[in-house]
């Protein structure tokens, strides 16, 4: 059965992502019970053994850190918990997490895999009636798709007209028989409705011929989008065929030359990019990616050995491409054919991949060239080696480009600083920026003072707008300065103090303290020993606390029905949990605490003033976060009463409401810095 893609919204790997980041909206078609079973089944050391060399340490198991370049190794993995962490680079997860970040793979792919490497049997869960029809069509579109290319492809290698006019073609391009294959090449032939027509009599639906963009319907009548042209299929990540692009071979000027398929349900072509699924595997082995236009240029590159490439096909590079290949890769290179002018507007293209964080560079072939005739023209050694020596960083590039259009005008030259400068604040890693205006400074033999001002102008203009936390100030160094805390208090906002009890919830849980309450006797208080968890959950609900944060809300009540159970989960139950959320939340809470430590051995060491009262830090959590849910209440309510009519009855109600929630706010600041004091 058809499982949909599952995607994270944000191209950061989804176990680093900042908890807001995180999906909340996670659907997946894998009974619940199977996941259980593969997560509790899965042994980190075991799947990550797989991969990299395990040396016991102690309770844990190190290793060199795949996921960062290290000579010694940082890379922890503790069956106890059964997590894994990089002191490196500061990457952690589960096992699930592990598998998805080193395989590339999405979530049902990698429980597929951990499913796999155990003898688990996976059935698939039943959809709803909606997403089964969106699965009908999404299906559909696919097996049309894979129809159409198989049928293109027979008429390219069996028919008469398919070798005499497409086969020669290709040939007599240089394409090899191998990659026409790889690359499952086609040829439409000259009729008016051919595929059409075989389509319908193989039992495809017309809806879908026409969905497909295959088809097309005019005025009753159907017929072909592509005719007499050979046939680039176009894949997705995982090789299936979503489209198509089809090339004239006469030279009728008022065709066009290239023919695509329409958008679909399958074909989204701002998150496509030509040649990914072929690439996939080489753009991680060489950490790069090559972008280059069309469809010819990754052919010719992978039949030179290439086979880290992609094309974008027809469109300008959309984010969502980028954040594609940055699943992969942080660098990318982009492969130009001379064309100053096209060159020149591909720049701001290049602006929104440097604000993604990636690298970029940049290699221009010769006049008259690109990247598809100069890998025909040369031996595969040569083209590897060409890339190698003429990429050049893309800052460097542009400023270099520019300055030479300058010619010493001085006028001139103030707005290329302004240009590049506007660049290279878009960089987000600020250890990163400073080493491009030392660059630049030099290209342009410009005092690195004057171009570091400028940066810092625009990052603190910038950071007025709301664009960039940065704010650093105006300096004498050629440093760019600590920008100041600016917050801003969003009073309805309770995320931290969401987080803060969470977090004591994962780190103390099944803990036990002594609360302290005055009794009769002033000099005898008494003394009642409860569980950690709990006096948080007992409180919190007595107080009717719902958390902003679903994950957090998620947690929070499988604590307190383990209260009420009296089986309180322990933190494996959440660093494991299916909902891939819920672990990462947790694997992101419960990790956080070990940054400091250069070993796992020595966790306990830490934080040990909140360890040693944890009857306050508990109280502290509980009453902070009360407090800002009052505050929010509060918040709302005035809010309410600016739009009602002064001494209406909903507005004395709202008033006393106001009067109420600053009592209790009262009492809670009171309480709270009781426990700040004491
Ligand atoms: P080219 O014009 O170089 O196409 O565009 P080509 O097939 O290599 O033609 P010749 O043999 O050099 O004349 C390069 C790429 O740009 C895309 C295609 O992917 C093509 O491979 N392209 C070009 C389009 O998508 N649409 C077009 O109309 C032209
Ligand atoms: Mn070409």
């Amino acid at each position: 059965m058809f499982l949909p893609d599952f995607r994270f919204p944000s191209a950061v790997p989804p176990l680093f992502v900042h908890l807001k980041f995180i999906n909340f909206n996670v659907k997946y078609l894998i009974p619940r019970d199977t996941i259980q079973s593969i997560v509790d089944t899965a042994r980190i050391e075991e799947v990550v053994g797989d991969f990299i060399q395990l040396k016991k340490r102690g309770v844990n198991l190190l290793g060199l850190c795949p996921f960062h370049n290290e000579k010694t190794p940082s890379f922890t993995v503790s069956p106890a918990k059964g997590i894994f962490k990089c002191f490196g680079c500061g990457k952690a997860g589960n096992a699930v997490n592990f598998v998805m970040e080193h395989e590339k793979y999405s979530y049902p792919e990698a429980l597929r895999y951990l499913a796999n490497k155990y003898g688990i049997e996976v059935e698939e869960q039943e959809p709803s009636p909606e997403e089964k029809q969106l699965d009908t069509e999404r299906e559909s579109l696919f097996s049309l798709n894979a129809f159409a290319q198989k049928f293109y492809t027979q008429t390219l290698h069996e028919t008469e007209e398919g070798k005499a006019i497409g086969l020669s073609y290709f040939i007599e391009r240089g394409f090899r028989e191998d990659i026409i294959q790889k690359f499952q090449l086609g040829f439409s032939l000259q009729a008016w409705d051919a595929f059409t027509q075989h389509a319908l009599k193989n039992g495809y639906a017309e809806k879908y011929l026409v969905d497909s963009g295959l088809t097309i319907s005019k005025e009753g009548k159907l017929y072909d989008r592509f005719r007499e042209r050979v046939m680039f299929p176009i894949h997705n990540l995982t090789g299936k065929v979503i489209g198509f692009g089809g090339r004239i071979l006469t030279s009728d000027k008022t065709k066009p030359k290239y023919v695509n398929s329409p958008e679909s349900e399958v074909y989204n072509k701002s998150k496509s990019l030509y040649g990914i699924w072929l690439a996939r595997n080489a753009i991680v082995a060489k950490d790069n990616c090559f972008l280059v236009e069309g469809y010819t240029d990754v052919i010719s590159l992978h039949q030179a050995g290439i086979e880290n490439v992609v094309a974008s096909s027809g469109t300008s590079l959309t984010t969502e491409q980028i954040r594609l290949i940055s699943k992969f890769t942080r660098n990318i290179t982009i492969l130009y054919d001379g064309d100053p002018a096209g060159i020149k507007a591909s720049f701001r293209g290049i602006d929104m991949i440097l604000e993604q964080g990636m690298n970029v560079k940049i290699v221009l072939f010769p006049d008259g060239e690109d990247p598809d005739s100069y890998a025909r023209k040369h031996r595969s050694a040569d083209v590897e080696a060409f890339i190698a020596t003429a990429s050049s960083d893309f800052i460097a590039f542009k400023t270099r480009l520019l300055l030479n259009e300058t010619n010493n005008d001085p006028i001139k030259k103030a707005g290329l600083i302004h240009e590049i400068i506007e660049t290279i604040s878009i960089i987000p890693d600020p250890i990163i920026r400073p080493l491009y205006v030392r660059e630049c400074s030099e290209i342009m033999g410009i005092a690195e003072q004057t171009l570091m001002n400028e940066l810092n102008r625009l990052l603190r203009k910038k950071s007025q707008k709301g664009f960039s936390p940065d704010v650093p100030e105006e300096t004498a160094g050629t440093q760019e300065v600590a920008p100041p805390q600016e917050q801003v208090l969003d009073i309805s906002d309770c995320s931290a103090q969401e987080l803060d009890v969470i977090r004591v919830l994962l780190h103390y849980s099944g803990k036990i303290i002594t609360l302290i309450k005055e009794g009769d006797d002033p000099d005898e208080p008494i003394k009642t020993e409860v569980g950690l968890t709990e006096f948080v959950c007992n409180d919190l609900r007595a107080n009717q606390i719902q958390f902003d944060n679903p994950v957090f809300q998620k947690i929070f009540d499988a604590y307190a029905e383990g209260v009420d159970n009296k089986s309180i989960p322990d933190d494996r139950f959440f660093l494991m949990h299916p909902e891939l959320d819920v672990a990462n939340s947790a694997i992101n809470i419960i990790t956080a605490r070990y940054e400091l430590s250069p070993g796992w051995e020595e966790i306990k060491i830490h934080v040990p003033s909140e360890e040693e009262n944890l009857e306050d830090t508990a109280t502290r959590a509980i009453l902070s976060l009360v407090h800002r849910k009052l505050s929010a209440m509060i918040y709302n309510n005035q809010k309410d009463m600016k739009e009602l009519p002064h001494e209406s009855e909903d507005w004395a109600d709202h008033l006393s409401r106001d009067i109420y929630l600053k009592q209790a706010r009262n009492e809670i600041s009171r309480r709270l810095g009781r426990t700040l004091n004491g």
